[in-house]
């Protein structure tokens, strides 16, 4: 090895108000593989990662639930680090942006740039909900748009003609939290004064290897285009951390959020690693490396902000971001009626996660990219490269060295010049995992085990076996053969973690970093137990089932008789055919605020959390009108779980518009809403 590198390796953090899924996966098994691959290379490296736990999206899901935010991001905290470490992602250590020391370094690092001079304060007008009492972001603003006169489209664009506005602009304008019409207030803003860096990123994002070429030519439009003041204070109430000298100002998220992978770091280094300096990583003339792998829909944050701010309070810049694109899955967006937004614990019930290592790992690159998730590739990929390939050259010889020889291996190597071959692809290989080449890393590596396969194909050791003769021979052909699969296991180490543990098990071996690839192996293994099943495209399907969010009709077609019997109901009048049925959904909801209307003596309106996200997964609520304020009190329904038709065309009325309808049962007159339990959960549907 040539000299020991300090690396610093962080992974975007994920928000603490919803699940892992495959598309977050992409990123931190990319990030990961890595990070194995580096450490495998005798490097010193840390890897952390935390929870981005702040901002209004969060405060709300908490509410939502019931439960404080503390509450909120510990439940979600727990789950994330399961299912990463389930994952087999390797963080030394994980954290929450929400801890005293991200705290300290924020305020830290806004007071150096605020004595720097790069902090002004100016009044914004917003619109303000004077119900809940809070500024909403442009998301929380529906109304009409000022150009098309398309209803329901929000705050900042027309999704019908593709206008952006100011939310000030919409027509009939309200809030979706509450359903109340907004109204302009102003507050004092805090901004970071962004062009004073103009210069500094113009030259930093065009160091070498600082970010991928495709991304730095992005951010030259966007320095054509000119850099704003950034606006970093948002308003109470909201879930944060205080700006030093304020009453009621908090940073907004994005600025604690990347300084959490500072705090993270410096936690990890107060608990574990009292041998390493924390400012050896982050002054600014440090020799550390640090890398962060992102999306490629957060490069604005963490190619202009991030290193202004870091800059501008004289820490050291990240040395590159490692950017990836998005996933699709069988070629299109991951979708909850599809059966496609499949969440990491889903995944799990069903399917190793190490086969979806070994397939994003075989689609990565170091262009930024999207990969596809084809999922009849996937298993064909899998089970023809890892379990027919790979495992298929220690199945074929093992068998022989467990039961005739003892367990032993042979003294000498027989075949030193394939042997050899295999230790130097080592190279070639290494070096694609070092630039994030993993695709290539892969190819490599299963051409070695075509050769290992052909190798074995040739020398037929079960033909030589029935020759007791022949004993040496079998054993040097075996041995050669795992010999060769020991290679290549060691090659794919950083991306099959729990395979290359039990390979190693199996070997008999104690190291597996990339120098074991010059040991030869001559000694006595342990027993060969099965390494790895085929995926079978049964569990497939059953995990999109198990991901669909729809309503499934009862089986129509589960025999020919009740294919009849619902032929027949689809003829009666008073029957509507099952197909029809099933286009209903129904919601669990959670009343968030019930109220009366003014000048709607029968109406109640209704703020229902049905467990909708936005494509950010930040949640939204719905505006729902009820004819009931002749039998209910809006306490007596408030904080109550209903049932909610949640994908009726939304119905304009003069009140604003209503997005769904809640379930009532009616006898004689008399309207009684549906209640249930209240730990069913927001957004579950009826099946
Ligand atoms: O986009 C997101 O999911 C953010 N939570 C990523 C934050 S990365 C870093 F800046 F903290
Ligand atoms: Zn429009």
């Amino acid at each position: 090895m040539t000299t020991k590198r300090q690396i610093l390796v962080t992974n975007a953090l994920p928000y603490a108000n919803g699940s892992i899924h495959l598309g977050h996966l992409l990123g931190y098994i990319q990030a990961d593989v890595w990070v194995r691959a580096m450490r495998a290379m005798e490097h010193d490296v840390i890897y952390v990662c935390a929870d981005d736990a702040h901002g209004t999206a969060i405060m709300l899901r908490a509410e939502a639930n019931g439960i404080s935010p503390d509450e909120q991001i510990k439940n979600v905290q727990v789950e994330h680090e399961r299912d990463f470490a389930d994952f087999g992602i390797s963080f030394d250590h994980y954290d929450s942006t929400h801890s005293d020391t991200n705290r300290q370094l924020a305020e830290s690092i806004y007071l150096a740039n605020h004595q720097a001079g790069n902090i002004s304060i100016r009044p914004v007008t917003q619109l303000f909900d004077p119900q809940k009492q809070m500024f909403l972001s442009d998301r929380f603003i529906k109304g009409t748009c000022p150009k098309c006169q398309s209803g329901d489209q929000y705050g900042d664009s027309c999704e019908v003609c593709g206008t952006t506005y100011n939310a000030t602009e919409l027509i009939n304008p309200r809030s979706t939290l509450s359903g109340a019409t907004p109204v302009q207030k102003s507050s004092d803003h805090y901004f970071f004064n962004l062009p004073n860096f103009s210069q500094f990123l113009q030259n930093w994002t065009r160091d070498k290897g600082r970010l991928p070429t495709s991304i730095a030519n992005k951010l030259d439009e966007w320095f054509e285009a000119g850099l704003t003041d950034w606006d970093i204070s948002r308003d109470a109430p909201y879930f944060g951390f205080k700006i030093p000298n304020t009453d009621d100002k908090y940073f907004y998220v994005w600025v604690d959020a990347p300084i959490g992978y500072m705090a993270s770091f410096k936690n990890y280094l107060n608990t574990c690693r009292p041998d390493v300096s924390f400012d050896d990583y982050w002054q600014k003339d440090s020799q550390a490396e640090v890398y962060h792998f992102i999306g490629k829909d957060i490069v604005y944050f963490h190619a202009l902000f991030w290193p202004a701010m870091l800059s501008g309070a004289n820490y050291r810049t990240p040395t590159s971001l490692f950017v990836n694109g998005f996933l699709t899955i069988n070629g299109e967006k991951m979708s909850k009626s599809r059966g496609t937004f499949i969440k990491a614990e889903t995944y799990l019930k069903y399917l190793n996660p190490e086969y979806l290592r070994y397939y994003f790992a075989s689609k990565l690159s170091d262009k930024v990219e999207d990969s596809d998730l084809n999922l009849d590739d996937f298993i064909a990929k899998v089970n023809s490269d890892l379990v027919g390939k790979v495992v298929n050259i220690a199945s074929r010889c093992a068998k022989f060295i467990n039961t005739q020889f003892d367990n032993q291996l042979s003294n000498e190597c027989a075949e030193p010049e394939l042997v050899e071959r295999f230790i130097k692809a080592g190279d070639s290989i290494i070096t694609h995992y070092e630039n994030r080449e993993f695709s290539s890393a892969i190819r490599e590596i299963m051409a070695l085990a075509d050769l290992a396969n052909q190798y074995i194909d040739d020398k037929k050791p079960w033909a030589l076996a029935k020759d007791p003769a022949n004993a040496k021979q079998v054993q040097a052909v075996c041995s050669v053969g795992l010999n060769l699969f020991h290679k290549i296991m060691v090659y794919l180490s950083p991306v099959l973690p729990t395979l290359a543990q039990k390979s190693q098990q199996f070997l008999n071996v104690d190291n597996f970093d990339f120098s074991a690839r010059f040991d030869i192996l001559t000694h006595a293994i342990h027993e060969f137990t099965p390494l790895m099943q085929r995926i079978d495209p049964k569990k497939v399907q059953a995990m999109i089932d198990d991901s669909k969010e729809n309503l499934q009709p009862a089986n129509p077609k589960s025999g020919k008789n009740d294919k009849k019997e619902c032929d027949k109901m689809e003829n009666q009048n008073e029957f509507i055919g099952i197909d029809d049925f099933a286009k209903v959904q129904m919601k669990v909801a959670k009343v968030l605020e019930c109220n009366k209307v003014e000048g709607a003596d029968k109406l109640l309106q209704f703020t229902l959390d049905v467990g909708d996200v936005d494509e950010n997964g930040t949640p939204k609520t719905r505006n729902v009108f009820s004819g009931i304020a002749k039998f209910y009190q809006p306490e007596e329904l408030q904080g109550k779980t209903v049932i909610c038709v949640s994908n009726l065309a939304p119905r304009k009325m003069k009140f604003g518009v209503s997005e769904g309808m809640i379930l009532s049962a009616e006898k004689d007159g008399q309207l009684t809403v549906v209640l249930l339990p209240d730990s069913m959960v927001a957004g579950a549907t009826f099946a």
